[in-house]
Formats: structure tokens, C-alpha cells, sequence
């Protein structure tokens, strides 16, 4: 009989055609032989998957969490049981023994990393520089992460090249809109048990993961209301039917709040005096640092936690509710991006590995797109999986392309 990990684990796998696809060939070829690959990503399912199909490549896969409240410890103990692979995540870690998981990571001198939110990398351009020189390469799952390693390579620091798998269209199109638009309102119903009909949600940020909430927050029924620093993406908000004002504003007439910027203190202090009693919060960025909690935590007469990962505070005399520390909801409250999308994330994933065990010598530090052929790939076998069949361009239709001289 399988443990809960296990059959977690299957039933993604049995979900993830485009990585199963990817796994087969990998255990043919072996791209990955005799590599080391360092990981930090939020370790449940889908994640369990990816390892499993960089191990049948030939990996050997030391993996973490990247963050500490988004661990599905039924899965890390089943990750603990396999060969080739070692795993220290933990649900629940203090952030010391958050860094010292990713410490035991980097001793396994990875030859590829692969992060999620950049803190394994930060980690090997700081405390763990000895185990730089020997990183050939990595990926970055996230917008946040990636932000960060553009910041390290504008400062000149950043020691080998990274692929930006955020940025790839089969990433970001769907698991960022679609999988944060549903993963979110999962989290946050799992977690509340409220209705989301008739209710006025406010979204800050309309990034694709802002645009997939709004757009899942109209369909259960809300009033949307959308806060930008933006205009272009205001103005977009706007035209997709939306109402987008300041947050000084929203904070008056909001009855849920979700944060999707990557930015800090988004609402903050002179936000909270101002909302209605019994607003929710939620943060759908990476880090705890969109909703101010500190201030919160100041400025409240009294905080208790009246449900599992909900905390009440009065502010004025006024009750505000805080999910999940103000962490990403969706992963805390819920069980991250579903199945179908992480399939497409994570074969961009797995392909980079295999680009970057390829190419490194001839890559320099830096930070790179994912190369096209393997975002087309990714969505080549998606649909190919789906049964979804698409026109090609007939020759003639080529040569008209490239044509200027053919006009009116
Ligand atoms: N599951 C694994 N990684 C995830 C991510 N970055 N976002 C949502 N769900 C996930």
C-alpha cells in the first residue's frame, strides 16, 4: 500500500502528459548523467514530479523548500525514500532552519540549481560562495526571483547564467494567469469557507498573476476592483472591464484584498485604519511582504488566531482577518497551481536542465531567456496531449511573410 505521499504523487504524474513525456525520453537518453541538481522550490506534488523526471535523466537531486509554510511534508517524505534523491524540506521551519536546508542543498555541490524566488541563489552569491565556482548554470521559476538575480547581474555579482523560465510564454501565460487566478480563490475558500458572489474584491496588481485573479474573482461573481502604480496596466484593468482606483480608496469598499505585486507594503498601515470591519486579507505574491503584518501587528488592540492559518486582528475596533501570515495563499491555504499548468512550468523546467547540461561551456553569466525551442516544444506536446491539432503555414503563406514588396 502506497503512503498519502505517494499517491499524492501518482495522481499528479497521471496528470502531468507533457513531463511524462519529457520523462520517458530523459530515461532513454540520460541527459543529466553524473549531475548534481540543487533545488528550492515548494515541495508538494507536481514539484515531487519534476524531480522524479530529472533523476530518471541521470540526476542526482538534492531538493528544499522555498518557503516556509508551503511544504506538503506527506510529499517530502516520500521524496526522502527515493534513490538519487535527497530531500530537506520541512513544513513549518524556522527561517534558521530554512537557510541551513538550503545549506545542505549547496553541499551537495550542485552543477545546475534550480529556484524558485532566488534564495537559493542569493545564498550561493553570499554565505556559500565556496560552492559557486563548480554552479554551471540555473533557472528561476518566478517573477520575484527573477527581479531579484536582474538586480545581482545589474551589480555585477552574478557568477553564472540563469535561465528566466518565468518569462517563457508556456510559463507565465498559464501558470502565473490561469494557475494563480484558480490556486488563489482554492486557497482562500479551502481556508474561509466564504462566498465570493456579490462580494467587492480588491486586486493589487495587474501583472498576468493580477489578471488571472481578477478574471477568476469576476467569475465567481465579485465586484473587481483592480489598484496599479502602472498606468498602461491600469488603463488595460480598465478596458477589461474593471474598476481600478487608489488603494486609499479601495480600502474603503473592499471586503477582500489580494495582493499580486511583488512589491512590499502595498497595504499598510493608513490602509487598515481605513477598511470595513470583517475584511480578508490575502497575499498572492511570493514573499510575505505585500501586506505590512508588522504594522498590523502594531497598530492592533488584540490578535488571535480564530481558525487554522487565520489570525483576527482589531485595528479601531474594527475586525481584520489575515490568511496564511500573509503568505502565498495558495500554496499555504491550498495545494499551489493545478496539475495541468505546473505540467507545462515544470517540463520548461526540466528541458532547461537539459539545455544548460548541454551548453554551459559556452554560456556566460548572466540572465537568459528559456530558448524558444523549448517553449514551442512545451506547447507542441501540450496540445499534442490535449488532441488539439493547428494549421502550419503553407508556402506560400511563408513567402508573403517575408515579402515587402507585395502591399495594396
Ligand atoms: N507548485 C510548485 N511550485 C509552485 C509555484 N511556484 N506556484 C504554485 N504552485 C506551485
Amino acid at each position: 500500500m502506497k503512503g498519502r505521499g505517494e499517491l499524492k504523487i501518482s495522481w499528479a504524474r497521471e496528470r502531468m502528459d507533457v513531463l511524462g513525456i519529457i520523462r520517458d525520453r530523459f530515461s532513454d537518453e540520460r541527459p543529466l548523467s553524473g549531475c548534481v541538481v540543487g533545488m528550492a522550490l515548494h515541495v508538494e506534488a507536481k514539484t515531487a514530479c519534476l524531480v522524479e523526471t530529472l533523476v530518471e535523466g541521470g540526476a542526482e537531486v538534492a531538493i528544499t523548500g522555498c518557503n516556509p509554510m508551503s511544504t506538503d511534508d506527506d510529499v517530502a517524505e516520500a521524496l526522502k525514500e527515493r534513490d538519487n534523491v535527497s530531500c530537506y524540506a520541512k513544513y513549518g521551519q524556522t527561517e534558521k532552519k530554512y537557510y541551513d536546508s538550503i545549506d545542505r542543498v549547496i553541499d551537495h555541490s550542485p552543477d545546475i540549481v534550480i529556484d524558485d524566488g532566488g534564495d537559493l541563489i542569493f545564498r550561493l552569491h553570499t554565505r556559500r560562495k565556496d560552492e559557486l565556482r563548480g554552479v554551471k548554470g540555473g533557472s528561476e521559476e518566478t517573477t520575484t526571483g527573477i527581479n531579484r538575480i536582474r538586480a545581482m547581474e545589474r551589480d555585477g555579482i552574478l557568477s553564472f547564467p540563469v535561465f528566466a523560465v518565468n518569462d517563457a510564454r508556456t510559463k507565465y501565460l498559464f501558470d502565473n494567469r490561469y494557475g494563480t487566478g484558480q490556486s488563489t480563490f482554492d486557497g482562500i475558500i479551502r481556508g474561509t469557507n466564504v462566498l465570493i458572489a456579490g462580494k467587492t474584491v480588491v486586486v493589487a496588481g495587474y501583472g498576468w498573476c493580477g489578471r488571472g485573479i481578477a478574471m477568476r474573482a469576476r467569475g465567481l461573481g465579485a465586484n473587481v476592483v483592480v489598484t496599479e502604480v502602472d498606468p498602461v496596466r491600469a488603463l488595460e484593468a480598465l478596458m477589461d472591464g474593471f474598476r481600478v482606483m487608489k488603494m486609499d480608496d479601495a480600502v474603503k469598499i473592499g471586503d477582500i484584498f489580494i495582493t499580486a505585486t511583488g512589491n512590499r507594503d502595498v497595504i499598510r498601515e493608513e490602509h487598515f485604519r481605513k477598511m470595513k470591519n470583517r475584511a480578508l486579507l490575502a497575499n498572492a505574491g511570493h514573499f510575505n511582504v505585500e501586506i505590512d503584518v508588522e504594522s498590523l501587528e502594531r497598530i492592533s488592540e488584540t490578535s488571535r488566531e480564530v481558525r487554522e492559518l487565520i489570525t483576527e486582528y482589531v485595528v479601531d475596533g474594527k475586525r481584520l482577518y489575515l490568511l496564511a501570515e500573509g503568505r502565498l495563499v495558495n500554496l499555504v491555504m491550498g495545494e499551489g497551481h493545478p496539475i495541468e499548468v505546473m505540467d507545462m512550468s515544470f517540463s520548461n523546467q526540466a528541458l532547461t536542465a537539459e539545455y544548460i547540461s548541454k551548453n554551459w561551456k559556452s554560456l556566460n553569466p548572466g540572465l537568459y531567456p528559456v530558448p524558444e525551442e523549448i517553449d514551442l516544444t512545451v506547447a507542441d506536446l501540450k496540445l499534442r496531449s490535449m488532441g488539439v491539432e493547428i494549421d502550419q503555414l503553407t508556402d506560400s503563406q511563408l513567402k508573403y511573410l517575408e515579402d515587402w514588396k507585395t502591399g495594396t
